[in-house]
């Protein structure tokens, strides 16, 4: 916790990497509940990005020591999590209240100050905004079982309202965030990085981006919007970077609600399901202009990734393939009798 605490300090002094390889192996035995093994897991998890890039894009470390990298991966594999910072991490459990209000703070900050802990914050309300959506798409999920018609408008609604809170929220992003995250697609590390111990062969793995938000993929599910080849791919690779709750909620969620919607014939409820569609591609186009501004301004994409972070296709191309998808999705409204 100490190193982790400092590590914006330890990077800038460029000494992170001798004080990890001074550091004695942690053992997991005094992690009980699922709460530390999450905090340990992401304190782990930024002591490894800082130690990889504290000499800057041109110098990753090739080896990652095993006095971190036995810890971290016996850790990850009780977490079910690859051995490398992900969204879950980074944003949905790197917070903590800061005062009996509900306002909230990182946990721990990467170098980039307030301008990254801005970047998490404002990720992590947008997480949050998505909470009640996804108590409806619950809601929706059981009144299907059932035909029940007004409880699945009741639940759309719900997803509707967070879907515009998150757009909302999402407004607040003013910040770019430029640290690398990943070992995948990284010409300085071209087949990924050794963990000390664990294998000899190095491995590629994705880094932390929002892409990685379940709740994104939650909606996705419940409303059937249908992606095809190379998306697909790319979203269900994301999938394998959420913890396995989330990866089971998303399964759970790919059902049958359109084809229920078309066979109803229910102007009404036809309405409140594309009312849900246009709010989940209102939230996509107000995305995809964000990433076009930071393009713009920084001649990079502002996140973790480089600028073929999706498995080859081009970032702008993928992201406007997926909203596409989501307007597809609409239901021609049926005439009222
Ligand atoms: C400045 C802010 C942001 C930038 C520059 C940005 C950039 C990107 C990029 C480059 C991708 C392409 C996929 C990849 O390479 O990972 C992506 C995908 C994605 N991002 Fe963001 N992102 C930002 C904020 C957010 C936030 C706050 C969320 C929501 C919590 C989010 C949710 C997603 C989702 C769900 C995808 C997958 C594509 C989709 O389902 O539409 N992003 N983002």
């Amino acid at each position: 916790m100490d190193i982790a605490c400092n590590l914006t300090h330890l990077i800038e002094s460029r000494t992170l990497r001798d004080v990890v390889q001074k550091m004695p192996e942690l053992s997991l035995h005094h992690l009980h509940s699922h709460r530390e093994l999450r905090l340990a897991r992401l304190a782990l998890g930024i002591i490894t990005m800082g130690y990889v890039w504290q000499e800057g894009q041109m110098a990753p470390a090739q080896v990652l020591p095993r006095n971190i990298a036995v810890p971290y991966c016996l850790l990850s594999q009780k977490l079910c999590l690859p051995p490398i910072l992900v969204y879950a991490d980074l944003v949905l459990a790197n917070w903590k209240l800061k005062d009996p209000n509900g306002n909230i703070e990182v946990i721990f900050s990467l170098p980039g100050g307030e301008t990254c802990s801005g970047f998490l914050i404002v990720s992590m309300l947008v997480e949050k905004a998505a909470g009640p959506g996804i108590m409806g798409a619950l809601e929706v999920d059981r009144a299907l079982k059932t035909s029940d018609i007004s409880g699945i408008k009741e639940g759309l609604s719900k997803v509707t309202c967070a879907l515009k809170s998150m757009k909302e929220t999402f407004e607040l992003m003013h910040c770019k965030f430029d640290i690398k995250l990943q070992w995948r697609n990284n010409p300085m590390l071209p087949n990924g990085l050794v963990y000390e111990d664990i294998s000899d062969e190095p491995v590629l793995l994705s880094g932390g981006s929002a892409g990685q938000s379940s709740s994104i993929q939650c909606f996705d599910a419940l409303l059937c919007v249908q992606h095809s080849d190379e998306t697909a791919a790319f979203l269900a690779h994301i999938r394998e970077y959420m913890p396995a709750p989330h990866q089971r909620l998303i399964h759970s969620l790919s059902g049958s609600l359109r084809d229920f919607i078309m066979s109803c014939s229910n102007p009404d409820l036809c309405r409140s399901y594309n009312s849900c569609i246009t709010a989940l591609l209102d939230l996509r186009n107000y995305h995809i202009n964000t990433v076009a501004k930071y393009r713009l301004c920084t001649g990079g994409v502002g996140m973790a990734l480089d600028s073929r972070g999706t498995g080859g296709s081009n970032i702008m191309g993928f992201l406007k393939t997926v909203r596409n998808n989501t307007q597809n999705a609409l239901i021609a409204e049926p005439q009222e009798m």
